[in-house]
């Protein structure tokens, strides 16, 4: 069980992150939805340690995540796998390499530094390319593929890491539709398959709703919702999105509430009288 407590970080007089107190099961798919600015990166920079607090704690079983340092810090990174909307792939290296660079936590320093990879670390990385179709292009430099195969390649990447966790901050951000779907089938298929835990930023309600078991929804820096998609009412979502919230939800079939209403006789004939 992953435990928020209280988390909290400020940016000079602005609270990118205020108070938030959330409890993640392991094996959870969880969708953290809002705006551009609501604190959903931070969130999840907090959690992988990348940024710090300024008050509050996260707690993973028994360990204090916050208050880790030098190798156990490490080791808690590698234990949460980050994936960026960029992907962040080494261009000029091939895809097998790239996806070996996940295991780089599990060899020791003097045989990763000369890019010593035995034989199961390569049949792990090949094994995992394969679960996402990608295993073909293991020679291929990374620079060389469309973005969604390299998010594919970035999220065999993070499986070699061998994490409990995946945090992904807008994985499919910059994605045409069907890699868009291609790329959340991966990670629904890494969460389900392996039990890995996922907690991933979108700012598309209707994808957020597809995917997640649970959606956790934030307004500058609070939680100002915690369920399951279907439970997120039209007034939710507007106070999520603002005047986002028809670019959000217009494609949204399941929100069929902010649709236009159709024209009822009743009340037009009323309007008309
Ligand atoms: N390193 C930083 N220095 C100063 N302010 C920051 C920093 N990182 C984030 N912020 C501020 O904190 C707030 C939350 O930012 P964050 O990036 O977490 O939002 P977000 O929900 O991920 O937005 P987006 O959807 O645009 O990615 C914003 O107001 C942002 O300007
Ligand atoms: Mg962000």
């Amino acid at each position: 069980m992953l435990v928020i407590e209280n988390l909290t970080r400020q940016y000079g007089d602005r609270r990118a992150l205020d108070g938030v107190s959330l409890r993640i099961e392991p094996g959870s798919f969880v969708g953290v939805i809002g705006r551009s600015g609501a604190g959903k990166s931070t969130l999840l920079r907090l959690l992988n340690r990348l940024a710090e607090p300024t008050s509050g704690r996260i707690l993973h079983g028994t360990t204090d995540v916050t208050a880790l340092r030098g190798r156990r810090l490490r080791d808690w990174r590698a234990r949460c796998a980050m994936i960026f909307q960029q992907f962040n792939l080494v261009g000029r290296l091939d895809v097998m390499t790239n996806v070996l660079m996940g295991r780089l936590s599990h060899v020791p320093s003097h045989r990763s530094l000369l890019r010593m990879w035995s034989e199961a670390d390569r049949a792990m990385a090949l094994a995992a390319l394969d679960g996402f179709d990608m295993g073909q292009f293991a020679a291929i430099r990374a620079d060389q593929l469309s973005g969604g195969q390299q998010q594919r390649v970035a999220i065999a990447r993070a499986l070699v890491q061998e994490p409990e966790i995946i945090l992904a901050d807008e994985p499919v951000a910059s994605l045409d539709p069907r890699n868009t779907r291609l790329v959340m089938d991966a990670l629904a298929d890494v969460n389900k398959r392996y039990g890995i835990t996922v907690v991933c930023n979108l700012h598309s309600l209707d994808l957020a709703r597809a995917y997640c078991d649970r959606l956790v929804g934030l307004v500058a820096g609070r939680v100002v919702f915690d369920g399951r998609g279907f439970d997120l009412t039209e007034d939710v979502a507007r106070r999520l999105y603002g005047l986002e919230a028809g670019e959000v939800l217009d494609d949204e079939p399941a929100a069929p509430a902010l649709r236009p209403l159709p024209a009822c006789p009743i009340r037009e004939a009323a309007i008309g009288a």
